[in-house]
């Protein structure tokens, strides 16, 4: 299946400040240099927060992690889990029609989408709250048929006992997730035959649906505050950002293009907040300083050659100078303009 970025996409994207801070504590989980380790967990997360990533969020979470645009778009594109377009507001069904849950009546679950929701998979449903698709086994097989709907799954259905559940989502209930028959987790249908023993002390709902149920983080979207912002791997530290390593300087040398004029330090008045142009944040700043790029008429003034010459020399953002028209913008903002973009930094509506 050929996945693509939507045809219309949002102007811009920023973490909730929640789900910013949640990120940021994920990124201490890895040493430094490595932070691109994170991108399917801040991935998830910005498609949790949204229902699907777009572009500007693919965007944003590469600047955050200092990955190439097009190594974060190889990521989202190769993994099913990542929708690339507007899912339903409220629920996107994804129903296993592999082996097991096909021969147990998956057939029928996908009947009852298309009848329910769209007629084809990924489109939404006529009131835009619902979607579904085809995905191939989700390891549920002993609870099949299944779907899963965000990180939840619903095992063990019937027609009747989905399209019971699809009357729960319409009524903005939050159906418990798990098996939909009775059943506890995959024992035999007909009860625990061993380790009964442990029976009288388990849990109202096995360990995953019990765990859904007390996060309370299931079909609504993730902005941070539902999740504990605990980082354990810290210990003592927590909370406690690690301290930074020497920042490398950028490489200075350029197999083409021209070197730009660059300065040692910003002028008395101190440096631009470069962070206004679009494509550049905290890091791309400090990178550019570390170039010699302080300010808006520094940028505004270089030439075609001296452009390459900085796309070259911008350590994993290699052509975002260009890619952005960070020239047009800089020309705005040193004569005391606003950008589209730069309105948003304004109000902080961008990371
Ligand atoms: S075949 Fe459906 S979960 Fe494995």
């Amino acid at each position: 299946m050929l996945r693509r970025l939507c045809a219309e996409q949002p102007e811009s994207f920023a973490f909730t400040d929640a789900n910013l801070a949640w990120a940021k504590v994920q990124l201490t989980k890895y040493p430094e240099g490595r932070q691109a380790s994170g991108v399917i967990a801040l991935l998830w997360r910005a498609q949790e927060q949204e229902g699907w990533l777009s572009r500007p969020a693919l965007e944003y979470v590469a600047d955050m992690l200092g990955m190439d645009y097009i190594r974060v778009l190889e990521v989202a594109t190769f993994y099913f889990m990542f929708q690339l377009q507007p899912v339903g507001t409220v629920a996107h069904f994804q129903i296993c029609g592999t082996l097991s849950c096909m021969i147990t009546g998956a057939e029928d679950l996908m009947e009852i989408c298309k009848t329910r929701i769209n007629a084809k998979p990924h489109e939404l449903s006529g009131d835009g709250r619902f979607s579904w698709e085809e995905v191939e086994c989700l390891g549920a097989c002993t609870n099949a048929p299944m779907a899963q709907i965000g990180k939840d799954y619903y095992e063990d259905l019937t027609p009747e006992s989905f399209i019971a559940l699809l009357d729960e989502f319409s009524d903005g209930k939050e159906p418990v997730p798990g098996p939909q028959n009775g059943r506890y987790s995959c024992e035999p249908s007909s009860g625990l035959t061993a380790l009964t023993a442990h029976e009288s002390g388990r849990t109202q709902y096995n360990a995953s649906a019990q765990r859904a149920v007390d996060i309370g983080d299931g079909i609504k979207r993730i902005d941070g505050t539902e999740v504990p912002l605990t980082s354990p791997w810290q210990g003592k530290a927590q909370g406690k950002k690690p301290a930074a390593k020497p920042a490398k300087k950028a490489a200075a040398k350029s197999a083409s293009g021209k070197k730009p004029r660059t300065m040692k330090a910003p002028r008395k008045a101190g440096a631009d907040d470069l962070k206004m142009i679009k494509g550049v944040g905290p890091k791309m700043e400090k990178m550019l300083h570390d170039l010699g790029f302080f300010h808006f008429d520094q940028v505004a003034k270089w030439t075609t050659d001296e452009v390459r010459w900085v796309d070259e020399n911008l350590q994993g953002f290699k052509g975002r100078a260009s890619r952005d028209s960070w020239i047009d913008q800089a020309k705005i903002l040193a004569e005391g303009g606003e950008t589209e973009f730069s309105k948003k930094v304004g109000k902080g509506g961008v990371y």
